[in-house]
């Protein structure tokens, strides 16, 4: 099948490359030269494990291509997949103009039946949004060519993006007409020999599902968060708290670790969107709204640990800092708790010695000028010459580390912990402090 993909970032692109891999024939499309260029060089503009590889065999096999020109790009696909990103509006309400810029050129462009499928998260109401804006541009060229919009939202994680993708745990397709259920079915059969994955509902409904699904997983991660605050001050361990929940089959283990906050490009700007749609429509939603404020106070602690075991002015410390992506396995700084931290370090007179496996381009592009911040190529080099530790990414590689080493480097012996990775216990052993979440200090 012939599919166009609008935005090749980290939804786009794994999309793409995915159903070219199924053997289908796919043009992605970005207003970003650069990343155009690079992608057609064989460069990866995002880290993803495997996306390097699928997207190069694919390439070379002339199923992947990569364009900027929306004429060709709307002429290629009977599917023309929006895949562009909706960041918050200042209201905290998500901004569409580059979905509804999309939508434009597909009106502009368009000489034939069209299925346009709607993959970025949008709110409740987009698509009659992107429908009214193609059946203006067809209007204003006075032509009349049929076509379909579809709701179907991308659940996929960064740093398994490409398992989720082939093997997803649903495919919620938003539709009012059955043909495009059947010609969506086809498209994602590949995707579905395992069982079928297809849960068809209208558009409004599958619209929200995307922001119900992210909403709840934000929600678990500030309960835990909340509960790890109500555990420290109470003299109890929230880990043992943590598994103890979690046995109980209706809570279960999974997306429950307390931590420094959630980050990402998804959940913070969602949860907020989701409330301010909420709040457009005359209803308070209290629940988003505590979820999102746990969350921004959560982003502090590691930081008010800091400050409590030093001091607030902090000038002349230096604190190494392991992990500044959102989430291991990528190189996403987007609303990452590592920069909370490290501005408030900042801010109070420290500097920083950072490393991450991935993230460390990302890191320089955002702080261009920070003299504050040095940026070092392995975890051991980032801790030479710090007073302290602070770990924001549960990457594999801090794991395990070497603690007689860590005490070995650092001025003060001191680690904060801000993922919960070792046991007090075997710190403490080694003649380091310890301080992490929720866990009595
Ligand atoms: N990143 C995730 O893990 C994830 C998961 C599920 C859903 N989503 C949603 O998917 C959407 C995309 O997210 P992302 O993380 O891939 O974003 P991204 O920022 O990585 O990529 C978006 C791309 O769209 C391009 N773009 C913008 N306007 C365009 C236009 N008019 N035509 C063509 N390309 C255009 C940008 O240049 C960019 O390359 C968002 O709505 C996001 O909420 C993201």
């Amino acid at each position: 099948m012939r599919v166009t993909i609008f935005g090749s970032g980290y939804v786009g692109l794994v999309s793409g490359a995915c159903m070219a891999e199924m053997g289908n024939d796919v043009v992605c499309c970005d207003i970003d030269q650069d990343k155009i260029d690079r992608l057609n060089k064989g460069e990866m503009p995002i880290f993803e494990p495997g996306l390097e590889t699928m997207v190069e065999r694919n390439r070379e096999a002339g199923r992947l291509t990569f364009t900027t020109d929306v004429v060709e790009a709307v002429g290629y696909g009977l599917f023309q997949f929006i895949a562009v990103g909706t960041p918050p509006d200042e209201d905290g309400s998500a901004d569409l103009s580059h979905v509804l810029a999309v939508a434009r050129s597909i009106g502009q462009n368009m000489n034939d039946y069209r299925v346009i499928v709607d993959k970025s998260t949008v709110p409740v109401g987009t698509a009659d949004k992107v429908k009214a804006e193609i059946q203006a541009q067809l209007d204003a060229r006075k032509v009349d060519f049929e076509f379909d919009v579809v709701s179907n939202p991308e659940f996929l994680k960064e740093g398994a993006a490409i398992n989720d993708f082939m093997k997803p745990d649903r495919i919620i397709i938003g539709t009012d007409n059955p043909r495009t259920t059947e010609l969506l079915h086809a498209l994602y059969e590949p995707f579905n020999r395992n069982h079928d994955r297809m849960i068809t509902m209208d558009i409004r409904s599958a619209e929200l599902t995307k922001y119900a699904a992210n909403a709840m997983l934000a929600t678990k991660i500030s309960f835990m968060n909340e509960l790890a605050n109500i555990a420290e001050r109470m003299g109890a361990d929230i880990e043992k708290v943590r598994v103890g929940i979690g046995s109980d089959p209706r809570i279960g283990y999974n997306f429950i670790y307390p931590g420094g906050g959630y980050g990402g490009s998804c959940f913070p700007k969602d949860v907020r969107a989701l409330a301010k749609s909420a709040e457009d429509e005359g209803f308070d939603a209290e629940i988003l709204k505590s979820v999102e404020a746990v969350n921004n106070r959560q982003k502090l602690r590691l930081f008010e640990k800091i400050a409590a075991h030093y001091g607030d002015d902090l000038s002349g410390k230096t604190i190494a800092i392991w992990g500044l992506s959102f989430k291991p396995k990528t190189d996403d700084m987007r609303d990452a708790p590592s920069r909370v931290l490290m501005e408030a370090l900042w801010e109070a007179g420290a500097s920083v010695r950072a490393y991450d496996p991935e993230a460390m381009y990302e890191t320089r592009r955002i702080y261009p000028d920070e003299d504050g911040l040095t940026l070092c190529d392995s975890s051991a080099a980032a801790l030479e010459g710090a007073d302290a530790l602070a770990i924001l990414t549960e990457w594999q590689e801090f794991r395990s580390p070497d603690f007689d080493s860590i005490k070995e480097a650092l001025t003060d012996d001191v680690i904060f912990d801000g993922r919960n990775l070792y046991e007090p216990s075997t710190v403490e052993a080694h003649g380091i402090q310890y301080y992490a979440i929720g866990r009595g200090r």
